[in-house]
This record gives structure tokens, C-alpha cells and sequence, in this order.
């Protein structure tokens, strides 16, 4: 056990999927994987390790926003020797020409956390994602849809903010899409010297207001947990 996640050490794969959300995680495991056991279900965090092709993979919940999903990259790696993280997760668009059920692959992630400054001394670090599993990611999503974007994108620790405007200047600059997580997972992931990638599904757009539908949330979403399970086995 670890502060937070309850598994006994060699419960939890080398390779872990990580939405944010955890009711996500189990419907996941549950429609994706063979013979899924569950391993953590402390604070409601559900984390389930099965297979897929036949090789050993784990889906865990990172929580929503970056302290949270930090925690839980900390334990991953450094208690349960995890190497390989994969989020797959939503995100708000911010380029006209995205709509709901696009994958989206970022490369890189601007941010207003104030983590990274803490964490660099008030300078500003680039957080990048794994190059062999983006290429990967790149050409298992084709596979599967036309409809998939690499670029960079920003993430924030509000959902909410004052400002309805706040978005535009991250468009102007060329990013894709907004959530709330990736920029700590790429930091962390460099710092811990293992591997990292966002896989995205637009779940609504900040410029046209366009939000996703249950169906299309059936639908659409598992697609990023099938390209994410493409290239962990
Ligand atoms: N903002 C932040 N995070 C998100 C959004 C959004 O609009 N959509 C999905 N995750």
C-alpha cells in the first residue's frame, strides 16, 4: 500500500491508463479488458488491472486538476514501478474547425498552474510528451478515425474563470484544446524518467459552445481508451 492507492506491490501493470474520472476507469476495465480485478477503491479512486492482447495492463482514476493527478503519478512510479502512463481523457476545444468526438494528441502543454514555477524558481518549463509513444498513439488513432490532431494546448488548475474571454490567447497561439492534467503528467513523467501521453476526446468547444451528447460520450469516448491500449501492449 501506498498513501493513497491500496494495491500490494505487482497488482498494478507496468503500463497504466489513467482518466480522470474513476467511474470511467471501471467501465473502461469492465468493457475493455479480460478478467479485470480491482486493486484500489480508497477516496473512490478505482484502479483495475486485466489484459489486453493477452498482456497485463492497469486503468486507474487520476482525479480532476493537476495536485490530484500528481499524487497519484508519484505513487504510480515510485511504489508501484510504473513506467508507462497514458491519460485518456476530455477536453474543451479551442480551434474552430474541432468537434465533439475528435481525438486530439498534444505534444506539449501550456499552463497557468503555478506548480512548475514552484517547482522551477519562477521559470517557465516546456512540458513535452513521450516522441515513441506519440508516433505510436499517431498511427493507432489513424487506424481507427480520420478525425484525430496533434498540437500543443493548455492546461489549467480553474474550470470556472472569471473572464469568459481567457481562452482566446491560448487559440491565437496554436492550442488545440484545454483540460486540466497533462502538463503536470509530461513534467512528471520527464522528472521520473518514464513515459507519458495524453490521448484527448473533445467533450465540448469554447467556440462554438457545442457540448457532447450521452450517446456520443458512448459512442466516442472509448475510441482514445482503444488507441491508449493499442500501444501499451
Ligand atoms: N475546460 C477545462 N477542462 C475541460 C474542459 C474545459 O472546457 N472540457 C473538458 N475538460
Amino acid at each position: 500500500m501506498s498513501i493513497h492507492i491500496g494495491a500490494k506491490k505487482g497488482e498494478i501493470a507496468p503500463t497504466v491508463l489513467i482518466p480522470g474520472d474513476p467511474m470511467r476507469a471501471k467501465h473502461f476495465a469492465e468493457t475493455l479488458l479480460q478478467d479485470a480485478a480491482c486493486f484500489n477503491q480508497v477516496r473512490g479512486m478505482l484502479g483495475y488491472t486485466g489484459s489486453y492482447n493477452g498482456k497485463a495492463v492497469s486503468i486507474m482514476g487520476s482525479g480532476m486538476g493537476m495536485p490530484t493527478l500528481s499524487i497519484y503519478i508519484n505513487e504510480l512510479v515510485n511504489e508501484y514501478d510504473v513506467k508507462t502512463l497514458i491519460r485518456v481523457g476530455t477536453c474543451g476545444a479551442l480551434q474552430p474547425y474541432l468537434k465533439v468526438g475528435d481525438i486530439v494528441i498534444p505534444m506539449s502543454s501550456s499552463t497557468n498552474s503555478g506548480i512548475n514555477r514552484l517547482r522551477f524558481n519562477g521559470m517557465d518549463y516546456a512540458p513535452t510528451a513521450s516522441f515513441n509513444l506519440l508516433m505510436k498513439a499517431y498511427e493507432a488513432a489513424r487506424q481507427r478515425t480520420e478525425r484525430v490532431f496533434v498540437g500543443g494546448m493548455f492546461a489549467s488548475d480553474l474550470f470556472y474563470q472569471d473572464d469568459p474571454e481567457w481562452w482566446k490567447i491560448w487559440a491565437e497561439y496554436g492550442a488545440l484544446v484545454c483540460e486540466m492534467e497533462t502538463s503536470a503528467l509530461y513534467t512528471l513523467a520527464a522528472k521520473f524518467k518514464v513515459d507519458a501521453l495524453s490521448i484527448l476526446t473533445v467533450s465540448d468547444s469554447l467556440v462554438t459552445g457545442e457540448s457532447s451528447s450521452a450517446e456520443q460520450r458512448e459512442k466516442d469516448f472509448p475510441i482514445m481508451a482503444e488507441i491508449a491500449l493499442d500501444i501499451a501492449t
